[in-house]
């Protein structure tokens, strides 16, 4: 018999690739028998009052869960910490008013799916909400992570003449850059807001509550990262285009004296806006739709 982590999972894989943004979400949310055999089971031993710890734990798994399920299909949503709180609170009262009602299906029907689409509409302008209501089904958008040596390639970077230290933003939740020039020997860090391990140069956090020191870093590396959010705010969602573009004067003025922020997918548009006195621009074409700049901080 699966564990109740395992259970939880194999109910959000089952609907994984449904919209909770569809006006019909009742009609298409499906249940896993896995799922609902483990809520069953939870309900015969409920004595009807259990103690919060009791699914305190399974609440935080799911929301935890759920909210990566998002990142992979919208990279580009935020899901701050009070909506994640909101969603944790939607998982608990379902489960309360499962325990209230023992009736799981419509409970999850009724109250649970309404609440969960509820609470994603919150997190899209209401422009893309419309254009969501339509469809049963969402697509998946191409949000990989690249090996070191793919990074080191796309950018060329030279690991003997990279300055130090170096903060990989976005680095992936394997941060297999930030390891691969740890090896190499060099001060390297990695920030992200999913990240697999905890370890001391490896820090979870969103980059917009990451405070970039001025003056700090010798090299600043994002690949698919921080720039194509950016870029993404640019030509898709101009609410969110002006803490992107504050964002990345911080990250601009956290260079040290000649030290480098290498980035893809270079930003054409917004460099041109930098100031020449203070920044080199390099940018080299990849193909038709990617390029990678490099600014280098005048001494
Ligand atoms: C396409 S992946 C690329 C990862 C890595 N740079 C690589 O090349 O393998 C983009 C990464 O940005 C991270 N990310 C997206 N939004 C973020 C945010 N607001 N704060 C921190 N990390 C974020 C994601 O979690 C993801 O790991």
């Amino acid at each position: 018999m699966p564990s109740i982590q395992e259970s939880i999972q194999q109910q959000l894989n089952i609907n994984q690739s449904k919209n909770l943004l569809f006006e019909y979400i009742q009609q298409s949310m499906s249940v896993a028998p896995s799922f609902l055999a483990a809520l069953e089971t939870l309900l015969i031993s409920d004595t009807g009052h259990p103690p919060e710890e009791a699914y305190a734990g399974f609440v935080s798994f799911t929301a935890n869960e759920m909210v990566k399920r998002i990142y992979a299909i919208n990279p580009y949503l935020r899901v701050g910490p009070a909506d994640t709180a909101a969603l944790e609170q939607i998982y608990r009262q379902t489960w309360q008013l499962i325990q209230q009602t023992r009736d799981i299906k419509t409970t999850l029907n009724a109250f649970h799916y309404p609440a969960l689409s509820k609470w994603l509409a919150g997190l899209y302008p209401e422009e893309f909400q419309k254009s969501l209501r339509g469809s049963p089904g969402v697509g998946r958008v191409t949000y990989e992570e690249y090996s070191a040596e793919f990074q080191i390639e796309l950018f060329g970077l030279d690991l003997a003449s990279l300055q130090e230290p170096i903060l990989d933003v976005g680095c992936g939740s394997r941060a297999n850059l930030v390891r691969h020039l740890r090896a190499a020997g060099l001060e390297a860090y990695g920030i992200d807001r999913c990240v697999d391990t905890s370890c001391p140069y490896i820090l979870q956090v969103d980059w917009f509550d990451y405070r970039f020191e001025k003056d700090r870093w010798g090299t600043l590396i994002s690949n698919m990262g921080f720039t194509n959010h950016l870029n993404y705010a640019y030509r898709h969602d101009f609410s969110q285009l002006e803490r992107h573009l504050l964002k990345m004067k911080e990250m601009m003025e956290a260079l040290a004296p000649g030290g480098c922020f290498t980035y893809a997918p270079g930003l054409p548009a917004v460099e041109e806006a930098f100031p020449a006195q203070q920044y080199i621009i390099q940018r080299e074409q990849k193909n038709q739709d990617l390029s990678v700049s490099r600014i280098i901080r005048v001494e």
